[in-house]
C-alpha cells in the first residue's frame, strides 16, 4: 500500500517537473527573436455588407513594410543612410527597442548625437499603416529593423540582403541623459570597447562603419582634421574639403558625403576611399590607418565580400539587449508609451 503511494507520489513529482521543464521551454521560444514572428497574427477586419458580417483576412507585416519603404524610397532615396543611423543609435541606447522614437523634452532625441538622427517621421508613417491594418500587433523596434533591412536592399540594387528575426518589443524609457554614442574623434581601441560592451566584435565594427558608405555628414564634425592639418588625408582630397568647409567655421553645417566614391550606393566603396586617405570622419579614416583594424579594411577593399557580411553585421547589430516576451510593449504610437 504504502509502495503505492509512494510510486504515485514519484508520478506525479515526475510530471510536475516535466511541466515545468516544458513550462520554461515554451516561455524561452515564446521570449526569443524568430524568424516570420508576425506569421497568422496581423488580421485585418472588414465589413461585408452582403452577408452582413465582420471578415478577417490574414496580413503579411514584412510585405507591408516592403512596400511602404519601396514608396518613401522612390520618394527620398537618401532613406536608407536615415535608417541605417537610426537603427545604429536606437540599438546603441537601451537595445534595439524603438527608445529613440520617443518624444519628449528630455527623450534620447534631445541628446545632441541624435539631433542631426532622421526618419522618425517614415517609422511613424509605417507603423500607422500597420496599426490601421491589426491594432496592437507589430512593435516600433521591429519596424525600424525591418525597414532599415528594405531601404539597404533598395540603396544596394538588391545586392545586401539579410533576414530579420522578429519580436522585439518595444521600450518605455528614452533619456537623453543614457545617450552614450561614440563621437567621431574615439579612438580605434576604445571604439573595439564601446561595440564589445554591445555583444559585437571588431570585425562586426569594422563592418558596421561600413554603413558610411551612404549618407552625409557635416563640416562642423571633421574641419579640424583640414587646418590641423591631419596628415592621413590625402593632400588633394584636404584642399577640395577645404572649399566646401572653410576655416572660419561659416560653413560647420555645410553637408559633405561620406563616401565620397558612390555616396548613393550600399556597397564596399567607403574602404577603397578610406583606404586611399579620403576618409571624412576621424574615426573613417583611423579604421585605415590603425593596425587593429587595417588588414580588414584591406579586404573589405579588395572586394572580401562586402554584401554577405555587412548584412550579417547588421542582423546581429538588430540583436543587441533586444525586448522580447513579456518585456515592453508594443506601442499604439512610436513617439509615445502607452500609458494605459
Ligand atoms: C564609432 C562609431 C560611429 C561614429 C563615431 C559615427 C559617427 C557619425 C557621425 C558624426 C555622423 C555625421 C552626423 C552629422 O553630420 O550630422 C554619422 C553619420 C552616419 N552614420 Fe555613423 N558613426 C558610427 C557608426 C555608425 C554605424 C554603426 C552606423 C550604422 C550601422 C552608422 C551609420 C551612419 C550613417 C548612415 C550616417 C549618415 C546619416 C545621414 O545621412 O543622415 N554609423 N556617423
Amino acid at each position: 500500500m504504502s509502495r503505492g503511494i509512494s510510486s504515485s507520489v514519484n508520478a506525479v513529482a515526475k510530471i510536475a517537473a516535466l511541466s515545468f521543464v516544458l513550462l520554461s521551454l515554451a516561455r524561452q521560444c515564446y521570449g526569443q527573436l524568430r524568424p516570420g514572428f508576425y506569421t497568422g497574427k496581423c488580421n485585418s477586419r472588414d465589413f461585408d455588407f452582403f452577408s452582413g458580417q465582420i471578415t478577417s483576412t490574414e496580413e503579411n507585416v514584412e510585405e507591408i513594410v516592403t512596400q511602404k519603404v519601396a514608396k518613401e524610397f522612390a520618394r527620398d532615396p537618401t532613406l536608407a543612410a536615415a535608417l541605417l543611423r537610426l537603427q545604429f543609435h536606437d540599438c546603441f541606447v537601451e537595445g534595439c527597442d524603438a527608445s529613440i522614437l520617443i518624444n519628449g523634452t528630455s527623450s534620447e532625441q534631445q541628446a545632441g548625437p541624435n539631433k542631426s538622427v532622421r526618419g522618425y517621421d517614415v517609422i511613424e508613417r509605417i507603423k500607422g499603416a500597420l496599426e490601421r491594418t491589426c491594432p496592437g500587433v507589430v512593435s516600433c523596434a521591429d519596424i525600424v529593423v525591418l525597414a532599415t533591412r528594405d531601404a539597404v536592399a533598395l540603396a544596394s540594387n538588391g545586392n545586401v540582403r539579410y533576414p530579420v528575426r522578429t519580436g522585439r518589443r518595444d521600450g518605455m524609457t528614452s533619456l537623453a541623459s543614457n545617450v552614450n554614442l561614440p563621437s567621431p574623434t574615439i579612438p580605434v581601441s576604445q571604439s573595439i570597447d564601446a561595440f564589445q560592451k554591445k555583444g559585437l566584435n571588431v570585425t562586426d565594427m569594422v563592418l558596421l562603419l561600413g554603413a558610411h558608405t551612404v549618407g552625409i555628414t557635416h563640416c562642423g564634425f571633421f574641419q579640424d582634421r583640414l587646418y590641423r592639418p591631419d596628415p592621413t588625408m590625402d593632400t588633394n582630397f584636404r584642399e577640395f574639403l577645404k572649399t566646401r568647409c572653410p576655416q572660419d567655421g561659416s560653413g560647420s553645417n555645410n553637408p559633405v558625403v561620406l563616401d565620397q566614391g558612390t555616396p548613393m550606393s550600399v556597397d564596399k566603396s567607403y574602404y577603397v576611399q578610406i583606404k586611399r586617405g579620403r576618409g571624412i570622419l576621424q574615426i573613417d579614416q583611423d579604421l585605415a590607418t590603425s593596425g587593429l583594424t587595417n588588414k580588414m579594411v584591406f579586404e573589405l577593399a579588395n572586394g572580401f565580400d562586402f554584401a554577405f557580411r555587412f548584412g550579417q553585421a547588421m542582423v546581429k547589430l538588430g540583436e543587441v539587449e533586444v525586448k522580447t516576451g513579456e518585456n515592453g510593449q508594443i506601442r499604439r504610437t512610436c513617439a509615445a508609451v502607452n500609458l494605459l
